[in-house]
């Protein structure tokens, strides 16, 4: 990756580009406008018809790769080569048809991939009558209903998504709100996730839930508690959880003192051994369906110790480096939620902007990591609109500062993830990205320039500049679409639909609907 640049999600090509200023109107059926754009979705779907299924562009940001089974790499260095079961290819082909044949039709009329989507699942329905499916074909053919109708809603517009009473995503700080709220839905409607029951507490299955890296114990408890997407049945598994805490690891196993990594490696190590003797899942995917979760730091380092984990499985990281090999389309970038006393009792909400009267907000140690020392140098005590202090002065309040500036600035430290943009997104605070290298959380589905304001690590001396220069009508704009998608940073007890906990979910279904896993053996059913 290259260094200083804009983060990642503003460098990925898109499907359907959304600058914030215009979004996309619905098309106009058959201007030329439209047929542009829906061009590479006409190509990437003849790709699927006539080259096979392993690369398929169909995500609503970026272009993701369909990962299939046979394409995912062997812990040893060589590609497996799994047999292509006749069966997956029987399978694929009533899909096939709705997503490229009528491709024409499509093209002409957005409604007519609603009508198709409904013949494909009549000939799915068909297909399953007429051939009895594995336990997994099935649940493949569920998640390929799910990205048929994901790219449908991307397409033409559905009239069911504005029933949801809850909340209805819309706006340019999505990259496609209809084609998020229709995956969120889907998501609701079929994610089951296995979590396997070996491990003991506290290395395994719990987490820790104050300070900044609660997001991890937050996640893996709220998991470990949840009915409705948790199955106790691994066969009604899209999703395999690998319920371990990297923070609770270097807390209890690691040897502070010999600065040895080796006893977390062998417990990362043993478990996935345990359950890849255990449990067919495993080698079945070589870990693709699988996931891992951690805030801590050291997360992206510790699965490299399993070679399956760190290239094949899902790693939901707040550590998003990029230039660790966080992989965007592979990986999921969490937010860094500071919990100080275990929860946000009293931290979210803040005034409106004409009560903000600083401009810039930061505090925070120097010593954390490259980029902050030159946030200081530059910063500290130089300039009476720009708050930036490595210790606050007695008295004043840390909340209360954000809740007084206009923007908070978030530099990376130790790790890229910072939980000030969390905490400036609760308070009502514009968020100022400044890092490198660092995919910012959600940035699957979240637009970020369309509510935060990211400089690049170069620019930090002109950085007062940079924010004066954003006229009010702009900033008005970015703190109000802050405060509106603020519910995807929230965390409730128990969590509410749409809030961080569902959008991680969220995230790591997307990344599921990548991969299509092929049954090795067939005999074995
Ligand atoms: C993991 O992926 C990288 C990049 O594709 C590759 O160079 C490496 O050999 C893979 N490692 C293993 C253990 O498969
Ligand atoms: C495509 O659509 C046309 C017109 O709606 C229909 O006649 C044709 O059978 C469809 N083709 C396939 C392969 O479903
Ligand atoms: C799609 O949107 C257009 C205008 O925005 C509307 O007239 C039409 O009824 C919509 N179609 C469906 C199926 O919702
Ligand atoms: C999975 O693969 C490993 C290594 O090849 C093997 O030792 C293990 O027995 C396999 N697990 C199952 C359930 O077959
Ligand atoms: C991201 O990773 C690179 C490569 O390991 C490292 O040099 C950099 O310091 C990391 N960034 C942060 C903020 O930790």
């Amino acid at each position: 990756m290259e260094g200083n640049q804009a983060p990642e999600f503003t460098e990925t090509a898109h499907l359907t580009t959304e600058t914030e200023t215009s979004p996309p109107a619905p098309p106009a059926p058959l201007s030329i406008k439209f047929l542009l754009a829906i061009t590479p979705l006409i190509l990437a779907s003849f790709y699927v018809s006539f080259l096979g299924p392993t690369v398929f562009v169909w995500d609503f940001k970026s272009s993701l790769l369909l990962r299939s089974s046979s394409s995912i790499v062997q812990g040893g260095g060589g590609v497996r080569v799994a047999p292509p079961p006749s069966a997956s290819v029987d399978f694929v082909s009533p899909v096939k048809k709705d997503v490229s044949a009528n491709v024409s039709t499509v093209t002409s009329s957005p409604s007519a991939a609603i009508e198709s989507r409904e013949k494909a699942s009549v000939e799915i329905n068909e297909a399953i009558a007429l051939r009895r499916y594995t336990k997994l074909e099935r649940l493949e053919l569920g998640l390929q209903m799910a990205r048929t109708a994901i790219r449908d809603a991307k397409r033409g517009n559905q009239t069911d998504l504005t029933e949801d009473k809850d909340y209805v995503p819309t706006g340019p700080m999505y990259w496609h709100h209809k084609a998020f709220h229709r995956s969120y839905l889907e998501m609701e409607k079929q994610l089951r996730i296995y979590i396997y029951d070996e491990g003991e507490p506290p290395l395994f299955h719990t987490g820790p839930c104050q300070g900044i890296l609660a997001t991890e114990g937050y996640f893996i408890n709220q998991l470990e508690m949840d009915t409705r997407f948790v199955t106790r049945d691994p066969e009604k598994a899209q999703l395999f959880f690998l319920s371990f805490s990297v923070t609770y690891m270097a807390r209890y196993v690691y040897v502070r003192d010999n600065h040895h990594w080796r006893a977390m490696k062998h417990t990362i190590r043993d478990y996935v051994r345990v359950i890849s003797d255990k449990y067919p899942y495993w080698n079945r995917s070589l870990g693709a369906d699988h996931f891992m979760l951690a805030c801590h730091d050291w997360g992206p380092k510790l699965s490299l110790w399993v070679p399956n984990l760190y290239n094949n499985s899902i790693r939901a990281l707040c550590n998003a480096n990029t230039s660790e090999r966080f992989i965007p389309s592979k990986d999921v970038s969490i937010p860094e939620i500071n919990l100080p006393s275990g929860d946000l009792k009293g931290l979210v909400g803040g005034p409106p902007p004409s009560e903000r009267e600083i401009l810039a907000f930061f505090a925070g140690g120097g010593d954390h990591g490259p980029i902050r020392p030159i946030l200081l140098k530059h910063w500290e005590n130089k300039d009476k609109d720009m708050e930036v202090h490595q210790y606050l002065p007695k008295g004043v309040d840390y909340y209360q500062m954000m809740r007084r500036a206009k923007f908070c600035l978030c530099p990376s430290g130790y790790e890229v993830a910072s939980p000030r943009v969390g905490e400036a997104l609760h308070t009502g605070c514009v968020p100022v990205l400044l890092s490198s290298a660092y995919t910012a959380p959600f940035s699957d589905v979240l637009n970020w320039n369309a509510f935060s304001v990211t400089v690049p690590v170069e620019d930090i001396p002109n950085l007062k500049n940079i924010l004066t220069s954003i006229s009010t009508k702009r900033y008005l704009t970015l703190q109000r679409r802050g405060v509106q998608i603020r519910r995807h940073f929230v965390v409730n007890f128990p969590p509410k639909r749409y809030d961080m906990y569902h959008m991680i979910l969220h995230s790591i279904w997307l990344r599921r609907l990548n991969v299509r896993i092929n049954e090795e053996d067939h005999q074995a059913e």
